[in-house]
C-alpha cells in the first residue's frame, strides 16, 4: 500500500508587523480588548503591491529547500486561499509562472480556514493512487487589503493577518509513516455566517457603486456562532479522526490546531481533557493567517524541534462554509 508523507515544509510571514497599539490609533479598539477575546498580540501584513502568490512562492521556495527539491522535480499544485490574487484564474497558475514552470496541473482550494486539510487530502488521495508523486501544497492570504479599519469592521479587522505556508507532499517509504487519515465536513446551512458578499453573481453586474456604498466589499462574520460551533465541531472531528484509526486522545503527542482564535482552541483543549501545551499556538504573532495557519504552525514546530520523527500529530480546522476537518499524521 502507498501512503502520503509530508516531504518537506516552508513558511514565508510578510516583515511589517502591526501591534493591536498600531491598530487602536485607526479605530475603536484596544490591546487589553484583543488580547483577552482572541490571544492576538500582533499580525504581519504584506506591502501593497504584492500578491497572495508571491507570498506562496517564498513559502514554496522555503519548502523545496527543505525537501531538497527544484522546483522543477514538482508535478502538481493545490493552492488553498480565501484571498487569490484576482477573482479567477485561480493563485495556482500565476504560482506557477512566478515558480517558472509551465504545463503542470494547477487546483485552487476555496475551503477558507480548512483549505489547507482540505489541499492535503486531495493530495493525499492523488499520491496514494499514484497520479502524482511531488505535490506543492500551499495555504497563503493577503488580508490585509480586505479588512475594514473602522469601528464598524473592527470585530473582523483585529483576528486577520497576512502569510503563507506550504508542503510538499509525496509518496512515504515507509508505509507505517505519514498520512493516516484525514476527516472533511462542512454544513452550509452557516454559510451566511462568515463570508464575504462582494462578488453576488445574482446582481446584473455583481459589483456596482452600491455594493460599495454599503460596505458589502467587507467580510462580515457573527463571531459568537463561529464561535459555538467550533468549540463543538473541533473537538468532534478530533474524536472521529482517532476513532477511525484505533487511537486515545493520549496517543496524539501534538495538536496543530487552525489558529483562529486561541480562546477557541482553549475551550476545544479542555473539552478534550488535553493540556494546553500539547495544543500548539503561535496566534499571538500572526493572527489568523487562514488557509495557512496550519503549514505555517507546522513549519515551527519541526523548526523549534518541537514534532519529532514518530510522533503523532492532529491537525485540526474550522471555518467558513462552516467548514472542518482533521488530518491524523505519524510523522
Ligand atoms: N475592539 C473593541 N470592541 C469591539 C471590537 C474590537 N475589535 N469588536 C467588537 N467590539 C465590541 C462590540 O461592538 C460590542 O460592543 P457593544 O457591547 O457596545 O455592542 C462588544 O465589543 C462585544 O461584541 P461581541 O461581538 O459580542 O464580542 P464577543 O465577546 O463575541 O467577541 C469575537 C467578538 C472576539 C469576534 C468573538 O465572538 C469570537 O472570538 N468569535 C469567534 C470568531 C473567530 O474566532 N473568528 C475567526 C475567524 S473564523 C475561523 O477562522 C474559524
Amino acid at each position: 500500500m502507498i501512503r502520503a508523507k509530508i516531504l518537506g515544509v516552508g513558511r514565508y510571514l510578510p516583515e511589517k508587523r502591526v501591534t493591536n497599539f498600531d491598530l487602536a490609533k485607526m479605530f475603536n479598539t484596544s490591546d487589553e480588548w484583543i488580547r483577552q477575546r482572541t490571544g492576538i498580540v500582533e499580525r504581519r501584513y504584506a506591502e501593497e503591491g504584492v500578491y497572495c502568490s508571491d507570498l506562496a512562492r517564498e513559502a514554496a521556495r522555503e519548502a523545496l529547500k527543505s525537501a531538497g527539491m527544484k522546483a522543477e522535480d514538482l508535478d502538481f499544485i493545490i493552492f488553498a486561499t480565501l484571498s487569490p490574487d484576482h477573482h479567477f484564474p485561480g493563485s495556482g497558475c500565476y504560482l506557477q509562472a512566478k515558480m517558472g514552470l509551465t504545463e503542470i496541473g494547477c487546483l485552487d482550494i476555496r475551503n477558507q480556514c480548512s483549505g489547507f486539510l482540505y489541499s492535503l487530502a486531495v493530495a493525499d488521495a492523488f499520491v496514494r493512487m499514484g497520479m502524482y508523486k511531488r505535490i506543492l501544497v500551499v495555504g497563503a492570504e493577503i488580508h490585509s487589503s480586505g479588512l475594514s479599519f473602522t469601528d464598524e469592521g473592527r470585530d473582523v479587522a483585529v483576528i486577520f493577518g497576512d502569510g503563507a505556508g506550504a508542503v510538499i507532499v509525496g509518496p512515504s517509504d515507509d508505509p507505517s509513516r505519514g498520512i493516516l487519515s484525514t476527516h472533511l465536513h462542512a454544513d452550509g446551512r452557516y454559510a451566511d455566517i462568515l463570508r464575504l458578499e462582494m462578488f453576488d453573481i445574482s446582481r446584473k453586474p455583481y459589483l456596482t457603486h452600491q455594493t460599495i456604498d454599503e460596505g458589502r466589499i467587507w467580510p462580515k462574520m457573527q463571531g459568537k456562532e463561529v464561535f459555538k460551533v467550533a468549540v463543538t465541531k473541533i473537538p468532534e472531528v478530533i474524536e472521529e479522526a482517532l476513532q477511525a484509526n484505533g487511537l486515545k486522545i493520549g496517543d496524539v503527542d501534538l495538536f496543530l490546531p487552525h489558529q483562529a482564535n486561541l480562546r477557541i482552541n482553549q475551550f476545544a483543549a479542555a473539552r478534550l481533557e488535553v493540556p494546553e501545551e500539547k495544543f500548539y499556538s503561535n496566534i499571538q504573532r500572526y493572527g489568523n493567517t487562514t488557509a495557512a495557519s496550519i503549514p505555517i504552525a507546522l513549519s515551527e514546530v519541526l523548526e523549534q524541534g518541537i514534532l519529532k520523527e514518530d510522533h503523532l500529530l492532529m491537525m485540526v480546522a474550522f471555518g467558513s462554509g462552516f467548514t472542518w476537518g482533521a488530518s491524523v499524521i505519524r510523522w
